[in-house]
């Protein structure tokens, strides 16, 4: 996630669950099958399921069907302050496929963007995997592992990203560390990212209902409280049909953490804060080749093909420290190497290492807060402790998704190197023009097989 706290926009205005459990609609996690190599065309498939984030749910009174959230306010009465509002009000179960859009079949996971139910239109999602327990996210440590999965973004235009990463959450949601948290991972809980979302409705066990200490951008579907929840992230996968990023970003502490105040990084404090929020990414568009993937390119968006990222450490064993992300493509039966950088001012790069991220971050005049927060070896500490998959789909109310797929920031002229980050308009992103215009796009994960070095294609 590059800029922003807006990972979701719904609305809502039926049903919602607080950090109770509430039971007008039963939970039943769609099933995903996954595969864990051991080594080439060696590998098992396990049955999992998945898990949609607790924000997205109806969350209403323990005693009854009144929300605890419309829109973007909470209700006052049950929830005068966050301790009684974590007590009044539960999560509930979820349709996944008349709500949210969301479908599996076998191995594949479809998220579709625009949803109109019977009693709300709700616009992207953000799904967990959860492990064979059915009720803890399982966890992945990706160190001198390699990473792979299919991608259909073929119907996902400018303006959105559908996301495939790993976040540092709890296990269990946060359920053992914060005892109000009754409804766990099964139902989604404890959410956080290096971007310190304050779109969280309860972090910690509270609800986070006091208001922020910073100007929040405006979302008629998402509220901004004072708290974050923050923690580090690896972006796999954030893409459309026009362009794509890999990106490890990277926090001075471990674990789910709540922040406030300067440590959220918010506003004109964004290289202030405890989380690298701009990460060290790799866009081909952006690291001078504009014609390696889009549609019709090398990596044709048109189809479906495979995404192998490989994370190898200082010593060939999960014991090293992470030293370099390397990323190929499958597409047709053709393995396809990752682009090389042109930019003036760096050599030929083709994968992710410190010196990769250092170069970059000179050659565009960037802030090195990926570098001042530790770098890859912290990136490789967070997946020792453990990290959770998220999928997601999502439009952006903060920047337009301009900082993928168009130029980003608009104050700086398009020509300066590191400006130009895909072929989208200036102009293109707003959410009101996406939600309206491509309710029906859609992105298909599929495929995902993890193991050692060479298993996975
Ligand atoms: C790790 O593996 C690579 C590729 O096989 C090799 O070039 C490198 O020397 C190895 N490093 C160590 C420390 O064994």
């Amino acid at each position: 996630m590059f800029p922003a706290v807006a990972l979701l926009s719904l609305s809502f205005f039926a049903i919602a669950y607080g950090q109770q459990v509430g039971t007008l609609t039963a939970e039943s996690h769609p099933k995903l099958s996954v595969q864990q190599c051991t080594s080439k065309n060696n590998c098992q498939t396990q049955q999992r399921s998945i898990v949609l984030d607790s924000n997205w749910r109806w969350l209403h009174s323990t005693s009854g069907s009144n929300n605890c959230y419309t829109g973007n306010t909470w209700d006052t009465s049950l929830c005068p302050d966050p301790t009684t509002c974590a007590k009044n009000c539960a999560l509930d179960g979820a349709d996944y496929a008349g709500t949210y859009g969301i479908t599996t079949s076998g191995n594949a996971l479809s998220l579709k963007f625009v949803t109109h139910g019977q009693y709300s239109t709700n616009i992207g999602s953000r799904v967990y995997l959860l492990d064979a327990s059915d009720a803890k996210y399982q966890q992945f440590n990706l160190k001198n592992q390699e990473f792979t999965f299919d991608i259909d973004m073929s119907k996902l235009p400018c303006g959105l990203n559908g996301a495939l990463y790993f976040v540092e959450m709890d296990a269990d949601g946060g359920s053992s560390r914060f005892t109000a948290n009754k409804a766990g991972a099964k139902y989604g809980t404890g959410y956080c990212d290096t971007q310190c979302p304050h779109d969280i409705k309860f972090i910690n066990g509270e609800a986070s209902l006091l208001s922020p200490t910073f100007t929040a951008f405006f979302d008629p579907n998402a509220g901004s409280g004072q708290y974050g929840s923050c923690c580090n992230e690896m972006d796999i996968w954030e893409a459309n049909s026009m362009g794509a990023a890999v990106t490890p970003h990277v926090c001075s502490v471990q674990s789910q953490t709540r922040c406030s105040g300067n440590d959220c990084g918010d506003g004109d404090n964004r290289y202030g804060g405890i989380c690298d929020k701009d990460g060290c990414d790799f866009n081909s568009w952006r690291m001078g080749d504009q014609t390696f993937l889009g549609p019709g390119k090398t990596v044709n968006t048109n189809t479906k093909f495979t995404v192998v990222t490989q994370f190898l450490t200082s010593n060939n064993q999960t014991s090293g420290t992470l030293s370099e992300i390397r990323r190929l493509y499958v597409q047709n039966g053709k393995v396809i190497a990752n682009s090389k950088t042109a930019v003036a001012g760096m050599s030929a790069y083709d994968s992710i290492t410190d010196a990769f991220c250092n170069a970059q971050k000179t050659a565009f005049g960037d802030t090195n807060s990926f570098e001042k927060l530790g770098g890859l070896q912290a990136m490789g500490a967070s997946f020792d402790k453990g990290m959770t998959l998220v999928m997601s789909i999502w439009d952006d109310h903060d920047a337009k998704m301009l900082w993928l797929d168009s130029d980003y920031p608009l104050d700086k002229d398009a020509s300066q190197p590191g400006v130009s980050r895909g072929p989208c308009a200036q102009s293109s992103g707003e959410p009101t023009d996406v939600e309206s215009q491509s309710p029906d796009a859609t992105v298909v994960f599929s495929n995902i097989k993890y193991g050692p070095i060479g298993s996975t294609y």
